[in-house]
């Protein structure tokens, strides 16, 4: 039986492996996939012997996103771009091949939600690793970008990095324009703390729909939670694009895409 298998740190809250033996049970495939926690100390090792013991593929979720990348041997475009993988694959020639599907799982997850039409205005608050994630899927979908970030810095350098790819510009998080947005998304790390970015209040009033890449069990997301108490009714945590980057994953593992819809309306 193929082994598969999620890496982190912390890694017991993760749900991929449940949905991941959904999927294999959807499309008939023979593979496991378990959860593994990573150590800060030897990573690295740790994903040597995995894969030296046979396994076939795997994920990897932070704060190990980077340095599983720095061990892969070949590259997909969308990995390259982000500097960060979140799927690891054995090639037949024993080359360890890199992707990053959190992108496409977002793109996905907006598709489904009828959120996504070309040319629009998408606003991401954040500009970090997820950020960094997402922008070439989303600007392959033909978004304009406007990344709003504390640090106007990392903001610029990211616009910089991706402007070949689309329209995408930096600001900083206290002086975002007033406009319209499309979609506002929410790609900081605050969540996790129990808060939420500091912006005004009409970016999110005024917003086309309002998305938390985080998402929160049997309940709402710090930002979709203040999203809500401003008003905003078309409003969606990050648990299908979760499911999102799983179905990309497995595609890209087994050759077959699984339903994600199907997953996201039984639930987990
Ligand atoms: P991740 O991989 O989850 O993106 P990260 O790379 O550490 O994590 O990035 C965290 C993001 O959340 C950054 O955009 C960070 O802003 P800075 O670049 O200014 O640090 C943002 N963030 C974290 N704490 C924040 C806060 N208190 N207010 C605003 N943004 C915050």
């Amino acid at each position: 039986m193929d082994t598969y298998a999620v890496w982190g740190n912390p890694i017991a809250q993760s749900k991929s492996p449940a949905i991941h033996k959904i999927f294999a049970e959807q499309t008939g495939q023979n593979m496991k996939y378990i959860a593994m926690l990573g150590d800060e100390q030897h990573f690295e090792r740790q994903l040597q012997e995995f894969f030296a013991q046979g396994a076939k593929g795997c994920n990897v979720t932070a704060p190990f996103k980077e340095r599983a990348y720095r061990l892969a041997d070949e590259y997909s475009e969308r990995a390259l771009t982000a500097g960060a993988c979140n799927t690891l694959k054995k090639l037949e020639n024993g080359k360890l091949y890199a992707d990053n599907t959190d992108g496409a799982g977002l793109v996905s997850d907006l598709q489904r939600l009828g959120w996504l039409k070309p040319n629009q205005q998408i606003l991401i608050l954040g500009a970090g690793g997820a950020t960094k994630g997402v922008l070439l899927p989303l600007l392959q979908a033909q978004q304009k970008i406007l990344i709003a970030n504390r640090t106007l810095a990392k903001a610029e350098e990211l616009a910089e990095k991706f402007s070949p790819y689309g329209e995408i510009r930096a600001v900083e998080l206290k002086t975002i324009p007033p406009y319209r947005y499309d979609v506002v998304i929410n790609a900081t790390s605050l969540g996790l703390t129990g808060k939420t970015a500091d912006i005004q209040p009409e970016i999110l009033q005024q917003a086309g729909a309002v998305y938390d890449m985080q998402y929160a069990k049997e309940t709402d997301t710090p930002f979709i939670a203040l999203a809500k108490s401003l008003g905003v009714n078309n409003v969606s945590d990050g648990f299908g694009m979760l499911v999102g980057q799983a179905a990309h994953s497995f595609r890209l593992w087994r050759g077959i895409m699984p339903d994600i819809e199907v997953l996201l309306n039984r639930g987990i």
